[in-house]
C-alpha cells in the first residue's frame, strides 16, 4: 500500500486549483491540433457543474411509475424534446441512443447488440485502412470472430476482396471504422456489395471522427448510403461533450439498442447529455459553417505546409477531405516525438503515434477542427502554418513562436461564445457557476 491511511495527501485543493488555473490560462494562449479533441461554449458545460450532473435518468418514455429516480424529473424535457429530436433531424434518423458515454462504448453497445451470438463474425475496417485499434478487441471478448476489410492503398477499400469475404465467411455485421482517416470510405458502394454478396448481413458505421462532418451535412449520411445504423463520438469534430451516440431508422434495430443498452451503460451521465442538447443548440446555427471551415482550412494548411517543405501525406489526392491530416517528419529529418515536443513548447498541441496506414514509423496526425472551432479563419493559416513550420524545424525560438499562436487565439472568438444568445445570457450562467461553486452561501 503506498502511504499511510489518513497521511495528507502531498498535493492540497490549493495546489490543484492552482494548477487549474495555470492549466486554463495556458490553454486559452495555445492550440488543439489533436484531431479526436474538439471544445465548446461554457454555456454549453454549464450542466456539468450544476445539481443534473448528479442525476440519473431512465424514464425516456415519462411513465409515471418508472420514476424510480426522480432528481432529472423536472429536466426531462432537454433531452428528450431537444437534444433527441435535434439529433434525429441532423442525423437524418428515426431513432437516436444518447445513451454511450464515449466511442468506444459506443462500439462496444453496436457490436454486442448486432455482431451477433458468440462465434459470429464481424468484419471491420483492417488497421493499414484506419480502423480502430479496439474494434477487433472488443468484438473477440463478444466472442465474435474478426475478418478485416483491406484495400490497395491506405485510403480505400478493395470492393472484389469484400465481396469475396463477405460470401465466405457471411458475417453478423459489416462494422464500418475509420480512426486514421483522411478520406471517407464510400459507404454506399460498400452497402451495395454487402447486400448482394450477403443479404443477411447489417452495415454500422463508425462515424467518430466525422460525426460533426455528418450532421453539418457536409459529409454524406450513411443511413442515406444504405447503412443500418451509424454512431460515435461527440467531442471529435462535432465540438460537444465527451459522450457517443447511436442513430438509425430501423424499429428493429433500435428495440435490439434499447435492450442491450441497460446492461452497458448504466448512468449515461445526465450533465453531459444537457450538455450535448445545448451544444446541439448552438450547432445548429453554425453548424455547416463551421463544417466547412474544418475540410476548408485542413486543406489549405496541408497546401501551406508542404509549401513550407514539409512532407504532408496523400498529396496526390490532394492531402485529405476531412479534418486530419498526416505529416512524415521522420521523412524531414525530424522524429515525430521530437517535433511534437518544439510544437508544444510553441503552443501547439499534436498527436504523434505509430500505426498511421502506409507508415512504417511514427508520423504525425494533426487535425483543424478545433482551431476552426475555435474562430480561427482562413485569412489566419499562413502565420499558423510559419508558426507550424519553424517550431517543427526549431528555427526560432519557442517563446516568440507560443506568443504568436496566443495572438492567434486572442484575437478570434470561439463559434459558440459568438452566438448573439451567449453573451445575453452570461450574466444568468455566471450566477449559476457562483452558486455551484457555493457563491450564494457568503
Ligand atoms: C472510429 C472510432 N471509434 C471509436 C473511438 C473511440 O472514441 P472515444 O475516445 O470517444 O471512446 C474512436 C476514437 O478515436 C474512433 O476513431
Amino acid at each position: 500500500m503506498k502511504g499511510t491511511p489518513m497521511a495528507p495527501a502531498k498535493i492540497t485543493l490549493s495546489d490543484v486549483v492552482q494548477l487549474l488555473a495555470e492549466h486554463e490560462e495556458t490553454a486559452a494562449r495555445t492550440l488543439s491540433l489533436v484531431p479526436s479533441e474538439n471544445a465548446m461554449s461554457g454555456l454549453a458545460k454549464l450542466p456539468m457543474l450544476l445539481d443534473p450532473y448528479h442525476r440519473y435518468f431512465f424514464n425516456e418514455t415519462d411513465d409515471p411509475d418508472r420514476w424510480h429516480f426522480r432528481g432529472a424529473q423536472s429536466l426531462r424535457d432537454i433531452e428528450t424534446d431537444v437534444a433527441i429530436p435535434l439529433l434525429e433531424r441532423l442525423g437524418r434518423a428515426d431513432y437516436v441512443s444518447v445513451r454511450p458515454l464515449s466511442g468506444l462504448n459506443a462500439m462496444t453497445l453496436a457490436l454486442a447488440t448486432l455482431g451477433g451470438d458468440p462465434g459470429s463474425t464481424v468484419v471491420t475496417v483492417g488497421p493499414g485502412n484506419g480502423g480502430h485499434y479496439a474494434t477487433p478487441s472488443v468484438a473477440q471478448r463478444l466472442g465474435q470472430r474478426v475478418e478485416f476489410l483491406r484495400g490497395p492503398d491506405p485510403h480505400s477499400l478493395d470492393l472484389d476482396h469484400a465481396a469475396e469475404l463477405l460470401r465466405r465467411v457471411r458475417p453478423a455485421l459489416v462494422y464500418v471504422d475509420q480512426s486514421h482517416c483522411l478520406f471517407p470510405i464510400d459507404v454506399a458502394a460498400l452497402v451495395r456489395v454487402v447486400r448482394e454478396a450477403s443479404p443477411e448481413t447489417l452495415v454500422h458505421v463508425d462515424a467518430s471522427h466525422w460525426m460533426g462532418l455528418v450532421l453539418a451535412g457536409v459529409f454524406p449520411n450513411p443511413l442515406d448510403a444504405g447503412a443500418d445504423s451509424f454512431g460515435g463520438s461527440t467531442h471529435k469534430t462535432f465540438p460537444g461533450p465527451q459522450k457517443a451516440l447511436i442513430l438509425t431508422r430501423d424499429a428493429d434495430i433500435e428495440k435490439r439498442i434499447r435492450e442491450t443498452q441497460d446492461y452497458l451503460v448504466s448512468s449515461h451521465h445526465f450533465g453531459a447529455t444537457l450538455s450535448l442538447g445545448m451544444a446541439l443548440l448552438e450547432f445548429q446555427e453554425f453548424g455547416p459553417a463551421y463544417a466547412r471551415a474544418v475540410v476548408g482550412h485542413t486543406r489549405s494548411f496541408a497546401g501551406l505546409l508542404a509549401g513550407r517543405g514539409l512532407t504532408v501525406c496523400a498529396a496526390d489526392r490532394g492531402y485529405t477531405a476531412g479534418h486530419q491530416l498526416w505529416l512524415d517528419t521522420e521523412r524531414d529529418g525530424i522524429a515525430p516525438g521530437l517535433a511534437s515536443d518544439r510544437l508544444y513548447a510553441a503552443g501547439l498541441k499534436v498527436n504523434f503515434m505509430a500505426g498511421l496506414p502506409g507508415f512504417t514509423g511514427q508520423g504525425m496526425r494533426i487535425g483543424l477542427n478545433e482551431a476552426a472551432y475555435q474562430g480561427l479563419t482562413e485569412e489566419d493559416l499562413p502565420e499558423l502554418a510559419d508558426v507550424f513550420a519553424a517550431a517543427v524545424r526549431d528555427e526560432r525560438p519557442a517563446a516568440g513562436l507560443a506568443d504568436r499562436v496566443a495572438a492567434l487565439r486572442g484575437a478570434r472568438t470561439p463559434l459558440g461564445a459568438a452566438l448573439p444568445e451567449a453573451a445575453a445570457l452570461l450574466d444568468r450562467s455566471l450566477a449559476l457557476a457562483g452558486r455551484a461553486l457555493g457563491a450564494h452561501a457568503s
